[in-house]
């Protein structure tokens, strides 16, 4: 078995949701403003009580449902996330125990906004490697957390949720390449300062939203383009984009670079706002429950983040 496949996809949004119409109440913004800025609408945002393992426990049994794979086959855990429960055990540990499970390996991975392709490039060279066959990968993000909510250039932005699929070994192909890369040069672009070693500065997100607009577009073009090489495909080969989502015109500038009208782009930023890792398997498990992503289509994700960190997935679904 040399390869790996998405064998099941599951989400979750809290139930609460906050609408551009409300953050007029509290911040200097319109909905006009922040909709034809970033293409957002509305975001999910978690409950007092709830934390990233309760949105990647409720994702991942709807991914171990639709897999059809019994709990006891999973063989390794990686949550891809940047606002874990706790600072350890880490957020896979505390989803292993709700899921009730023991004994496979359990990890977060921490590559903000790119986590989730990072966590599927990991689990799928765990599973080339022959050390997993069943793998149980989450990409699970409360922003809301470390969002300032009186900075109106910022907090517009984020929202929370989670996303999962399970990732098994196979004879047919299915991912068939990944691409990550990372600039800690950038550090200060897009960043929360304060962390545990560290403890001065913000405690919330600061960012310097067109140098890292600018930034995001230029490189996603490039990794585009190595993707497509990498595996002797044009443009055209490609079924679906499901990107991170983090602001429409970054979306649409990634879907003009491909040739892609917006119909082959799988959107979700209106109503989800930027979740970080959960973005694109929220995304994805949202085409395929709808019918729009069908088995043996060609799908292209790709994602940037804080770092920088960039990256990108190519698979037969
Ligand atoms: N409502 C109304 N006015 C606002 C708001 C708001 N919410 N926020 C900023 N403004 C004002 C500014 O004060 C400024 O006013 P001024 O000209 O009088 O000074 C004006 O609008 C323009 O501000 P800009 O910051 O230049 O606006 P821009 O068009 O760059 O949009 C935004 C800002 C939406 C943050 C954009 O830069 C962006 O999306 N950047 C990408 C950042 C991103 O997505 N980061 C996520 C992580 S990385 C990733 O996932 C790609």
């Amino acid at each position: 078995m040399k390869h790996s496949r998405i064998a099941g996809t599951g989400s979750y949004l809290p139930e609460r949701i906050l609408t551009n119409a409300e953050l007029e109440r509290t911040i200097d913004t319109t909905d006009e403003w922040i909709f034809s800025r970033t293409g957002i609408r509305e975001r999910h945002i978690v409950a007092e009580n709830e934390h990233t393992s309760d949105m990647a426990f409720e994702a991942a049994k709807k991914a171990i449902e639709s897999a059809s794979v019994d709990l006891q086959t999973i063989d390794l855990i990686v949550v891809a996330t940047t606002t874990p429960d706790r600072i350890f055990p880490s957020t896979a540990c505390l989803l292993q125990q709700k899921l009730g499970i023991v004994n496979c390996p359990a990890f977060d991975l921490q590559a903000v906004c790119s986590g989730f392709v990072y966590a599927l490039a990991t689990a799928d060279n765990f599973i080339k490697a022959g050390a997993a066959k069943c793998v149980l990968v989450v990409g699970a993000d409360a922003m809301s957390r470390i969002t300032d909510w009186t900075d109106r250039s910022n907090c517009i932005l984020w929202g929370d949720g989670a996303g999962a699929v399970i990732l098994q070994a196979t004879d047919e192909q299915g991912i068939l390449s990944t691409h990550l890369h990372a600039n800690g040069n950038y550090a200060d672009m897009l960043t929360v300062p304060q962390g545990v070693s560290k403890q001065e500065g913000s405690k919330t997100i600061l960012m310097e939203g067109n140098a890292v607009f600018k930034m995001a577009v230029n490189t996603l073009d490039a990794i585009v383009d190595d993707t497509l090489i990498a595996n002797g495909l044009e443009k055209a080969d490609i079924d679906w984009l499901v990107p991170h989502q983090a602001n429409i015109r970054i979306l649409q500038s990634t879907a003009k670079k491909l040739g892609m009208s917006m119909d082959r782009v799988v959107t979700t930023v209106d109503k989800h706002g930027n979740t970080s890792a959960a973005s694109i398997p929220l995304a994805l498990d949202v085409a395929v429950r709808d019918g729009r992503i069908k088995r043996g289509e060609i799908i292209l994700m790709e994602a940037f983040g804080g770092g920088f960190t960039w990256g990108s997935v190519l698979m037969k679904y």
